[in-house]
């Protein structure tokens, strides 16, 4: 009898096993290298890019080497606090350019999107002197204790890890669900902010209704209150416009970004209205880390390429050719704004999609589930991929729902 052969990926598997925590989920692929939208893993295999690294890879695996080597040769960590250093305001002074709206604005630079929204929170709180924050059903906005809060999803996000944090109301996707929230939960005057994802990401790639941002911005202009846009895994490119927010037309009063940001380096941002962010006083905000100069080195090269009009142009390009393939597969409901673009299985539960995922996987093609129900298949492909390449990828998207119908 033959004996198996342990590959590679078996033995870093097994590792995993044994020294990595089991609340960290993992998929089997165990990554080697990565350009540009493929990976190849420890074995040789290689696979069709689809995930991007969670949405961190709009501009493409190794898109910021050059620059990130660069800054590798000058200096590494200073810490912003200790020692200012040009590529940390560059990547402010951008995401000022770059904002939507006419307002002046304050940038501060963090290492996670859930620790860009804890902050966005706090300037809010601080700004407007109240407690309390609105979030929507469908959201999510991290992992730590707040954010957790924050978030519309309760196994695996919350489940035994409260108490979590007080003064967080949540509200349907609908102004009239929002004002009963205002009757029934929380006076409207106790509300330093909302926060929402202009389009959904890990509840399901679900793009706000056209008229609700901009009811929602004249609701919150009305009492007072925030408006805080999420634009982790929506921003930088991923829509079309470099913020997704730009399809709404509303100007919010302060904006998270993330993941992408820093091109495959841990960064976020929250940018704000200068008055609201400058109301906190010097030392509230920072941390050891935030805005590492390797990572502002990636971002300067990520946002100065997303804000082309040829990078804009492709993106919207490819928004079309990808929709035209999932509706092809009649396979549920396609949604989504730009290439943030899914499509919802008919049952409402993972089995499916786990089943769609893992057949991908086998055949090369790296694809990820989202949703209230993780039957979602969600498309975060870089948005440098040739047509060659996104064709052979939905080849194999197409086999795999056939592998995981046959199975
Ligand atoms: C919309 C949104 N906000 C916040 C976060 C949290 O970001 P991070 O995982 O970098 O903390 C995510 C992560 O998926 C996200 O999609």
């Amino acid at each position: 009898m033959a004996v198996e052969q342990r590959t590679r990926s078996d033995e870093v598997l097994s590792a995993r096993e044994r020294y990595v925590a089991r609340g960290v989920a993992t998929t089997p692929l165990v990554v080697a290298r990565a350009e540009g939208a493929r990976i190849w893993d420890v074995d040789g295999r290689e696979y069709v890019d689809f995930a991007g690294g969670l949405g961190c890879q709009n501009t493409g695996h190794g898109f910021a080497a050059t620059a990130i080597h660069e800054q590798v040769d000058t200096y590494l960590h200073q810490c912003f606090m200790v020692g200012m250093y040009e590529p940390y305001v560059e990547v402010c002074r951008l995401l000022d350019e770059l904002w939507p709206g006419e307002s002046e604005t304050r940038s501060l630079l963090v290492n996670s999107g859930a620790e860009a929204i804890e902050n966005a929170v706090k300037i809010a709180r601080v700004a407007t002197g109240r407690p309390a924050v609105l979030a929507f059903d469908h959201a999510f906005h991290g992992r730590t204790n707040l954010t957790m809060a924050l978030t519309a999803k309760v196994v695996p996000y919350k489940d035994g890890f409260g108490p979590l944090a007080p003064e967080v109301y949540r509200a349907a996707l609908d102004i009239d669900d929002v004002k009963r929230v205002f009757k029934q939960d929380v006076n409207p005057a106790r509300v330093a902010c909302i926060v929402l994802e202009p389009v959904q990401g890990e509840g399901g790639f679900i793009p706000m209704p056209e008229e609700f941002p901009r009811r929602l911005k004249e609701l919150c202009d009305e009492h007072g209150i925030l408006y805080v846009d999420d634009e982790v895994q929506s921003g930088v490119g991923r829509t079309g416009p470099v913020w997704a927010i730009e399809h709404y037309g509303i100007e919010p009063d302060l904006l998270v970004s993330g993941k992408s940001l820093g091109g495959g380096l841990p960064l976020a941002g929250v940018t704000g209205k200068a008055q609201l962010v400058d109301a906190v006083p010097a030392g509230g905000l920072g941390g050891t880390f935030g805005g590492n100069p390797l990572a502002c080195a990636a971002a300067i090269a990520v946002l100065n390429e997303v804000r082309t009009p040829e990078f804009r142009a492709r993106a919207e390009e490819l928004a079309t050719r990808i929709r035209v393939r999932l509706e092809a597969l009649n396979a549920g409901e396609v949604r989504g704004l730009g290439v943030m673009l899914a499509v919802e299985l008919a049952e409402k539960t993972p089995a499916r999609a786990s089943r769609i995922t893992a057949a991908a996987r086998d055949r090369g093609l790296v694809l990820l589930s989202a949703g209230m129900y993780g039957n979602v298949i969600r498309i975060l492909v870089p948005l440098t991929i040739d047509d060659e390449l996104l064709e052979r990828g939905f080849r194999l998207l197409e086999e795999a729902f056939g592998d995981a119908d046959a199975a």
